[in-house]
């Protein structure tokens, strides 16, 4: 099954709020977010956002630039859905991050549980090659994954466990460490999830 495949079929068999991922509140993502003070002008990306509200909270503050990207056409469905007439206010770009095209320079990059899923080192280089072409001179990068010592598979794929060090040294020297929040994530079927959020500035 291809990765296009895989997501879909989870997103068609399962509800937004059933999948392990689930938050009600994106709340240490929109606290980091919020940590580094932009404009509403700003350009914002969520890549791999699935079916996250994080885009409703970015819209009701104001933020009037928004990229919402997934591979999954269901899980963009289900966000589309849910923000009505507000839809046509985000730019939506179904899309693997891997192969993306960008059209503008972001200012802010989200990625919660998307990058650690990238296990072969020619994937994290196509990753990083977008991302650098697609993150602004003094932008930021958010990346939530799973915590070492966590869990070691996600949604049956595995996955690579990061901590700040890690992550640093994948991102390379243009990318400088900001700060990081842990969150132990409970999902909606009971289980603990250990996270590590890792926050970085982009030098170039
Ligand atoms: C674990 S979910 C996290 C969703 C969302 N970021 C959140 O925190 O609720 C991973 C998401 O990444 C998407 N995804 C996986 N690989 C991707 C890729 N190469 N390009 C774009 N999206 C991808 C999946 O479709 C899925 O929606």
């Amino acid at each position: 099954m291809n990765k296009q495949t895989h997501w879909d079929t989870i997103y068609q068999n399962k509800s937004p709020n059933e999948v392990s991922w689930y938050q009600e509140k994106p709340v240490i993502s929109l606290e980091l977010i919020k940590s580094v003070a932009l404009k509403p002008e700003d350009f914002l990306i969520d890549v791999g956002a699935g079916a996250s509200t994080l885009c409703d909270y970015l819209l009701a503050q104001g933020y009037r630039h928004l990229t919402v990207l997934d591979l999954s056409a269901n899980a963009l469905a289900y966000s589309r859905q849910r923000l009505g007439d507000k839809a046509s206010l985000i730019d939506w770009q179904l899309a693997d991050i891997t192969q993306f095209l960008p059209s503008q320079r972001y200012h802010f990059w989200h990625d919660r549980a998307v990058f650690h899923f990238l296990i072969d080192a020619s994937e994290r280089e196509q990753y990083k090659q977008v991302l650098n072409a697609s993150i602004d001179a003094g932008g930021y990068v958010m990346i939530a994954a799973f915590s070492i010592g966590g869990a070691k598979k996600c949604s049956g794929l595995d996955v690579v466990q990061y901590d700040a060090e890690k992550l640093a040294a994948e991102l390379g020297e243009q990318f400088v460490f900001v700060t990081e929040r842990f969150e132990t994530h409970q999902t909606p079927a009971g289980n603990e999830q250990a996270f590590g959020y890792f926050l970085f500035r982009c030098l170039k």
